[in-house]
């Protein structure tokens, strides 16, 4: 009967997940899918404590409230611009629990168990991987750790011989706890291989394709325990993150192995020159600028990495409030992978508490461009490249765009004429539409709030 309830529990459980899932895909419900996912993890977990036989509850209690207190300090502590360094964190810890599991079930095993121990040997190695990966990840998110190009052959081998070696370890019909460590050293060896050269601001999906591996684990440690919820559990983090891979290299026009095994955007922030061919750009002023956007019908902003970078959110909610006493309707455009994390610039606006009904996606904004009078492009670059349409050459060609050009003026707020993550020239900012206001986001949009008012 009890076991009856248990699988009944991680059942509702599992549905918790997937309604939590479903709820996070748009900001207004985030919160909402979060606290529902959160009861179905809640609900595993006292699930877990009524299994007949259970052991070791004390020691259980102490992991957890270490786990759970570290957890609940650094997620509240944590800097918003910080987060994906902590889901990586966070990640690589899943995937050490899985490998560590892997090392103590290996005790248990039986030589004739094969099938189990194949399963063992992936959540060995597939946990090394992501815990190694994860820490370097982080730390390159971090700056601390910078590329190293490592020759890419020598890495497979690494994993080749990571695999051969459990293989052996399977069929050599005697226990092998010496090669059993060496499987999970090659494969933490493997891991830093696999992203030490990756380019630091390709991060993000590095992340989320470790997140999916570390979602793997979760799943084949499921079925070393026969238990249905962290199967189930596993394979939705999986699926999650490999989508979330998918849809991140689409949304940049790229193939997932390109960003794995090319150091694109590695070199990003490159300067480039202040001319092209016999064009200039056009400078215009704070006090100029704030004339165009306070007789302006409708302003839609488009932030950029360079608004996160100069934490200016709070910054451009000011100059929204102050353009809106004057009648102005402002607008944000969100491009999908403007910044650099899934999600970066409404996360970063909700920050500051700008409605979700100002943000408007690209398809949808894209179409508002010829009415709108200005476009203040904050600190973005690559996603307002027109190249992106009109130049086949071009490494983003093909990536769709915000189409910033279409409306009436354009204003570029930046610091310089650097190029963004693609290391490009961007032709939108001798467009003789546009005009470029120089200067940190920050500095610049508290500037222009002052200007506006007084006018
Ligand atoms: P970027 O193309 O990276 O351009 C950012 C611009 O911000 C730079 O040109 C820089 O120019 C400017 N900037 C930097 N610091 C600034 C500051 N303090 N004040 C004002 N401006 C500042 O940004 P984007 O348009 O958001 O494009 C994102 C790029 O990242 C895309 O290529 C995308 O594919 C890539 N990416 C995104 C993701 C996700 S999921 N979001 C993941 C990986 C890669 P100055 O130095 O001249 O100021």
């Amino acid at each position: 009967m009890i076991l009856q309830i248990i699988d009944i529990c991680y059942l509702v459980a599992v549905v918790l997940f997937i309604v939590g899932i479903k709820l996070m895909s748009h900001p207004d419900s985030a919160r909402r899918g979060n606290a529902i996912a959160l009861a179905g993890m809640l609900l595993a977990i006292v699930a877990t404590f009524l299994t007949p036989g259970l052991n070791n509850i004390i020691l259980i209690l102490i992991a957890m409230a270490i786990g759970t207190g570290s957890g609940l300090y650094y997620a509240k502590s944590v800097k918003m611009t910080a987060m994906p360094q902590l889901v990586s964190f966070f990640n690589g810890m899943g995937g050490a629990a899985a490998a560590l599991i892997g090392l103590v079930e290996y005790g248990d095993l039986a030589v004739d168990e094969i099938g189990k121990g194949a399963v063992l040997m992936a959540s060995l190695i597939i946990g090394s991987i992501s815990f190694s990966g994860s820490l370097i990840a982080m730390g390159k998110l971090e700056g601390v750790i910078k590329d190293i190009q490592i020759n890419k052959i020598l890495a497979f081998v690494l994993l080749a011989v990571a695999i051969a070696v459990s293989v052996y370890v399977l069929q050599s019909g005697e226990p092998q706890p010496t090669l059993v460590y060496v499987i999970v050293l090659i494969s933490l060896i493997y891991g830093l291989a696999f992203v030490y050269p990756i380019g630091g601001a390709d991060m993000p999906v590095v992340i989320s394709l470790l997140n999916a591996l570390t979602g793997v684990t979760a799943a084949t440690t499921g079925l070393l325990y026969d238990n249905k919820v962290m199967l189930m559990g596993g394979i939705l983090v999986g699926s999650a993150g490999l989508l979330l891979t998918l849809l991140m290299a689409k949304a940049m026009n790229r193939s997932v192995a390109n960003i794995l095994f090319t150091s694109f955007g590695g070199s990003a922030g490159g300067p480039v020159g202040g001319d092209n061919g016999d064009q200039v750009a056009k400078e215009i002023n704070l006090y100029d600028s704030s004339i165009l956007l306070s007789y302006a019908k409708r302003v839609v902003v488009v932030p950029g990495y360079g608004l996160a970078v100069a934490q200016a959110q709070h910054a451009v909610h000011d100059l929204e409030k102050a353009l809106e006493e004057k009648g102005v309707e402002v607008l944000y455009g969100i491009h999908p992978v403007a910044g650099r994390m899934p999600g970066h610039m409404n996360v970063l606006l909700a920050e500051s508490d700008v409605s979700y009904e100002k943000l408007i996606e690209m398809d949808d904004i894209n179409e508002k461009f010829p009415n709108t009078d200005v476009v203040m492009v904050i600190g973005a670059n690559d996603v307002v490249n027109p190249a992106a349409n009109d130049d086949p050459s071009s490494p983003i060609y093909g990536m769709p765009i915000l189409e910033v050009n279409r409306a009436t003026n354009v204003i570029v707020i930046k610091r310089g004429m650097a190029s963004g993550y693609a290391g490009i020239e961007n032709a939108l900012f001798f467009d003789p539409k546009t005009r470029m206001l120089f200067g940190d986001a920050k500095k610049v949009l508290t500037g222009l709030v002052t200007e506006v008012k007084n006018m």
